[in-house]
């Protein structure tokens, strides 16, 4: 498609789709118009076969697209739907790089329409504001300019292929185990601030088809339904033009639903399956025939416009957003672009992502990388070396073609000259502690070894065949604390003892307690979940075929109640309610500004080679600012830099965190190449929100101007006036 072309298919609205969607509307009945805004099984929503209207068929998830299953969650079997299952969200947010957010959107818009789904439900973006929330693997980051970044990318990528994407969940679902029923209340300037800029770019540099409303209330009403939200802000001051769908079972209110902005109620039956299930028990085995008609927004809706409490436009505005987005997605025209499935090039880019994800977070003495030449052996250890991940935490999983693990990788990597000799080391399990023996037998291979791997860290659950066995990196549960959990820290202490030359490679959705045995690891590597081409990506990495750029998206804090939502605010709610009393102090903004030292720093990662700024220059014009850089690569091997850049408010009587990130850019350089790097800073990003004036204002001030390659590796300074 030309960029023209492009352009407009970008643009939802366009006046001679609006012209073709009011033909269909006056031509619908109000039954017809009923059925489209809510769902007719567990992933579609109503069809009007009269009008050669499809039903929509929506698909989880932010990682590749689930396997297909009926209405009571049952995989199917014997389907063709072992796709390519791509590293987990906050994996793509370290790789700092938006090029490759694209590319990651498009596998799977790809994968989406090869299984004839409209709408993949996903990216899932809400921040990272707790390390307990078991979602956080999906999402991106505690930074909404990254998150922003990221999400654009990911979006266009789906949607070039002609598919919707679902930006989710809006807005503010934070934690998990309480979501259903948590009331989030919060400061303007944090929602303003923090909360809502990546939804806004979603809206309106993404051009995102679909947004998904989210479970918890807030400020006392459902998020799904919530006026402010919704008609106020994402379709009122953002002009948003799709569709907003519920999140399954997150509707409670018909006429809420109606008047607030919900254009399509899905995954109701949940809860009014349980109810049925109730009924039935007490009716004496009566089950309502049709489900879905007792959905909110099915026949309750048709009475209230029946009886004129609710005028038949209001559910023409809903209908017409609906085939809007068909319209974008070829739903009407049958020109649904043929989709390709777990491709060479898909599974390039799963490798591509994890290699540019994986973050080195130490590396004393130069221990990495490893070499494998006269390497005589490798002790691998850890359930977490063996185990697959792609059907785990919840609605995001996926059936993966294969799953590299990373002792498949390393065993990739060597070939049968290095022998590999694995111990479990510590298992998996409920209330599993430390075992004795199985350390022992992790000691005694790392002594034998020249050195050991230990791959450890989270996991999604116990058992990923239960759809419900979720524990900890995982939808509907939040992890108790960061204590690493199956005796792990028993069997790192004992294996860095056993033999120093030891490297620990941490998995799973974040940050976890590693102070009892940090000091005495010289190598340390997040691995994150990385996808089905993982533990290809973590070898390469670990012997230096790939040369590490990735970054944190979030804070590790040294212990969890350095974290500004448990030190300041609370987590998770209690008695129904959420206070973010940390307000716009998230993440680094937080550590930053009240000088509490993280483990890691937001934006850290260490490279195989090293890099020098130099010759930065500020200047305004006008509102902007230009910053200029000389980034060279001065150590002896090709590497990629992410060139974060900062602003700091001088002197201000308004509250300000002690640095915002509000520009980055990743630049690949070989040895000795030196590349001069150019920034555009507009007013936006000397901006904050001002409560009072209910709008966007620039303090009076000078402005610091910081350049880094981290939060806390700021390499250049520069103020302006
Ligand atoms: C889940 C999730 C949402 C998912 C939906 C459909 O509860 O919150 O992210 O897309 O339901 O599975």
């Amino acid at each position: 498609m030309s960029g023209a072309g492009n352009l407009a298919a970008q643009s939802l609205f366009n006046t001679a789709a609006e012209a073709k969607i009011t033909k269909l509307i006056r031509k619908m009945t109000l039954d017809e118009k009923i059925a489209v805004i809510h769902a007719s099984s567990s992933f579609t929503s109503g069809g009007v076969k009269r009008l050669g209207i499809p039903e929509i068929t929506t698909s989880d998830g932010p990682h590749g697209v689930r396997p297909e299953h009926g209405r009571d969650w049952v995989l199917d079997e014997g389907v063709d739907d072992a796709g390519t299952y791509l590293p987990t969200g906050n994996t793509l947010a370290a790789t700092w790089n938006p090029t490759l957010g694209y590319a990651y959107g498009s596998v799977l818009g790809s994968e989406a329409n090869y299984r004839s789904k409209d709408i993949i439900l996903g990216p899932g973006i809400n921040i990272i504001r707790s390390p307990l929330n078991g979602r956080n693997f999906e999402y991106l980051s505690e930074d909404p300019y990254l998150i922003a970044k990221m999400a654009v990318g990911y979006i266009k990528g789906v949607q070039d292929q002609g598919v919707s994407a679902c930006v989710k969940h809006y807005a503010a679902n934070n934690e998990e185990a309480d979501r259903g029923t948590v009331n989030v209340l919060m400061s303007e300037r944090a929602l303003r601030e923090i909360y809502l800029p990546g939804f806004k770019a979603a809206v309106q540099e993404g051009q995102v088809n679909s947004i998904m409303g989210s479970y918890n209330k807030f400020r006392g009403q459902h998020a799904t339904h919530s006026a402010y939200l919704v008609n106020t802000i994402l379709k009122g001051e953002w002009g948003f033009k799709g569709l907003l769908m519920s999140d399954w079972g997150s509707v409670h209110d018909t006429k809420e639903a109606l008047l607030n902005g919900t254009d399509l109620e899905m995954g109701t039956d949940l809860v009014l399956m349980n109810s049925t299930v109730s009924q039935t028990a007490s009716n004496g085995g009566k089950v309502h025939e049709d489900l879905y008609s007792q959905f909110f927004m099915a026949d309750a809706a048709k009475a209230m416009v029946k009886n004129g409490s609710i005028k038949e436009a209001v559910i023409d505005e809903k209908v017409r957003r609906i085939l809007r987005v068909m319209l974008k997605t070829h739903m009407l025209d049958g020109k649904r672009i043929k989709g390709v499935y777990n491709s060479k090039n898909h599974q390039a880019t799963a490798l591509k992502v994890a290699e540019e994800g994986i973050v080195l977070l130490k590396n004393e003495g130069g221990l990495l990388p490893l070499s494998a030449a006269g390497l005589k052996s490798v002790a691998v250890i850890g359930e977490n070396a063996t185990r697959e991940n792609a059907m785990g935490g919840g609605s995001s999983q996926v059936k993966a073609k294969y799953e590299i693990t990373p002792l498949e990788g390393l065993k990739n990597l060597l070939g049968k000259e290095t022998p590999v000799k694995y111990a479990q080391g510590y298992k998996i399990a409920l209330n599993q502690q430390a075992d004795s023996a199985l350390i022992q037998q992790a000691v005694t291979a790392a002594r034998s070894a020249d050195v050991a791997i230990i791959y450890c860290g989270w996991t999604h659950g116990y058992d990923y065949s239960k759809w419900d066995n979720n524990a900890y990196d995982a939808e509907g549960v939040d992890k108790p604390n960061l204590d690493m959990p199956f005796g792990q820290n028993e069997l790192i202490k004992a294996v860095l003892e056993a033999n120093p030359k030891t490297i620990v490679v941490l998995m799973g959705g974040g940050p976890i307690d590693i102070s009892g045995w940090v000091d005495h690891a010289a190598a340390i590597v997040e691995g994150w979940y990385p996808g089905m081409e993982g533990g290809n990506a973590l070898a390469k990495v670990l012997f230096g075929q790939v040369n590490p750029s990735g970054k944190l998206p979030m804070t590790f804090p040294k212990k969890l109640e350095d974290s500004p939502a448990h030190h300041l605010g609370e987590f998770p709610g209690k008695n129904g309610e959420v206070h973010y009393n940390e307000g716009i102090f998230v993440g680094y903004r937080y550590f930053d500004t009240f000088k509490v030292k993280p483990q890691y720093a937001f934006g850290h990662g260490l490279s195989y080679t090293t890099f020098t700024y130099s010759a930065m220059s500020v200047k305004r014009n006008g509102n902007a600012v230009t910053v200029k850089v000389k980034l060279k690569n001065s150590g002896s091997r090709a590497g990629a830099e992410v060139l974060q850049l900062y602003v700091k408010q001088n002197q201000t009587k308004i509250e300000k965190p002690e640095k915002e990130l509000k520009a980055f850019r990743k630049i690949f350089l070989k040895a000795g190449e030196e590349q001069l790097v150019e920034f555009q800073l507009t007013a936006d990003a000397f901006k904050y929100y001002d409560e009072t004036q209910k709008g966007w204002l620039t303090a009076p001030g000078s402005f610091n101007i910081m350049l880094g390659s981290a939060s806390d590796d700021i390499r250049g300074e520069r103020t302006v006036l």
